[in-house]
């Protein structure tokens, strides 16, 4: 599969080329030349797309103008050869050959302004070492579900050093293995665990840890370097700069791209993109935690807009609202002690009683679109903004498609007007 996106008028990342994943930035200087036909004698996308065989052009999708409607929409047709024909739209890829549709391809977005470019869904591999059904735990499944993902268009996996304490890395690492230019891997340092049974950690973003930690996660993970690197929590303890001095640093040093922060508030994050880019941000957020969309009190603007305007990705954690949304866990469902929502908050008796009227309205509209509750969760997600890259977490082939799947779920404005007033959950998110 080749993707050129997006072209013309319509992004800012029109020269990025990505070749099975492996993106590359061409001249491509066709702007404004796209017709509903293409020269493709004279289309430097042509060319470098009749060495692949598959043609994928740019314009607006559904989503784009959901979450962005002044958009104008303006597709592109391209013809390579007589043998394939594809149209894209800026994060669809519709793929045609003879003239016939035969299938459509993970949207894409861009990794903030970087010009990267990734699946519009991600896959968090969190749970495929600690967190949820720990019992159900396969390391060769799991590893088969992260080829499955990548094989499916998926780009962005999610891990981090503490899950399963370094296990989830080296896992991730062995399922890359061979494939490791056809995605983006981001992971985080800065917490530190303390017992791997009850998940105790405690946070240490010293210049030191960090340095130690980023040795530590690209060793597990087999690789020179990673694409974006996250600190995974602010440490009270430690001035956010020098922190951020080191992980710009590891940039400098080549071994990483991108960096990123997770839970963090809008001045911290403005803090430190004075000092070095922030490329994404990862928060929970999700139909029943929605902190990201909403300026906090001393602030002026919410995450989400924040990172819109200052050029970063907005990267959901949790999205399915850790399968609640999915509507497949009720008020008889039991969990086992070691899993995270057996003494979470929002998952007491009482919590999952109520929050069952959040699950039926995401019900009601899941069957109105003909799709299930965690397509609905998901859409929702990307449905916030342009910037927004969800990374579900599944260690389930079934789960991973149909996550995939709600990529090309359009919610319209009944959809989102019923979605945008669910009541508040009940319980805290910890
Ligand atoms: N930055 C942070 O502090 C932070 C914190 C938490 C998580 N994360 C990252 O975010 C990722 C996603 O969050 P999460 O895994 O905690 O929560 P999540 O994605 O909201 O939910 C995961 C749960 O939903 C289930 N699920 C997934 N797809 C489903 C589907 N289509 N239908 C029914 N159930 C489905 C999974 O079970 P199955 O395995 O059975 O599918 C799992 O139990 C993590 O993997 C991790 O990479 C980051």
């Amino acid at each position: 599969m080749v993707m050129v996106a997006p072209s013309g008028r319509h992004g800012r990342n029109r020269d990025v080329v990505t070749l099975r994943g492996r993106h590359q930035r061409v001249p491509i200087g066709h702007e404004g030349s796209c017709g509903n036909q293409h020269d493709t004698a004279r289309c430097p996308i042509a060319v470098i797309l009749a060495q692949a065989e598959v043609c994928v052009i740019s314009a607006d999708s559904n989503e784009q103008r959901q979450a962005r409607p002044s958009r104008r929409v303006r597709p592109v047709v391209i013809f390579v050869g007589a043998k394939e024909v594809s149209v894209v739209s800026f994060m669809t890829v519709y793929c045609y050959r003879n003239g016939k549709r035969e299938g459509q391809s993970m949207n894409v977005r861009e990794v903030g302004s970087t010009g990267q470019v990734v699946g519009a869904i991600g896959l968090g591999c969190m749970g495929m070492s600690w967190g949820y059904r720990e019992s159900a735990r396969d390391d060769d499944v799991s590893i088969r579900v992260i080829r499955e993902a990548v094989e499916r268009g998926v780009t962005l996996i999610d891990t981090a050093d503490i899950y399963g304490d370094g296990h989830n890395e080296s896992l991730v690492g062995r399922a890359l293995s061979g494939i490791r230019d056809d995605v983006v891997i981001s992971t985080k340092g800065g917490l530190v665990v303390d017992n791997l049974e009850s998940r105790a950690m405690h946070r240490d973003a010293s210049a030191r840890h960090m340095r130690d930690a980023l040795d530590a996660s690209l060793k597990r993970l087999g690789v020179d370097g990673v694409d974006l690197y996250y600190l995974h929590r602010v440490d009270e303890n430690v001035p956010l700069e020098e922190t951020w001095a080191q992980l710009a640093e590891f940039v400098t040093s080549g071994r990483v791209r991108h960096l990123g922060l997770s839970e963090v508030s809008v001045s911290d994050a403005a803090l430190v993109h004075a000092i070095h880019p922030v490329a994404a941000i990862q928060s929970e957020m999700s139909l029943w935690t929605r902190d990201a969309l909403v300026p906090a009190p001393d602030e002026d603007t919410s995450v989400l807009d924040w990172t819109s305007a200052n050029g970063a990705m907005f990267v959901p954690f949790a999205p399915l609202g850790r399968g609640f949304l999915s509507g497949s866990i009720g008020v008889a469902t039991s969990f086992e002690s070691s899993d995270f929502r057996a003494s979470n908050p929002r998952f007491s008796d009482e919590a999952r009683r109520a929050n069952e009227t959040i699950i039926s309205v995401v019900r009601s509209v899941a069957l109105r679109r003909n799709v299930t509750p965690a397509q609905i969760a998901l859409a929702w997600t990307l449905a916030q903004s342009g910037n927004v890259i969800p990374i579900p977490g599944t260690k389930s082939s079934k789960h991973l498609v149909e996550n995939i799947e709600a990529a090309s779920v359009h919610l319209d404005d009944q959809d989102l007007r019923e979605l945008n007033e669910l009541p508040a959950a009940m319980g805290s998110r910890y």
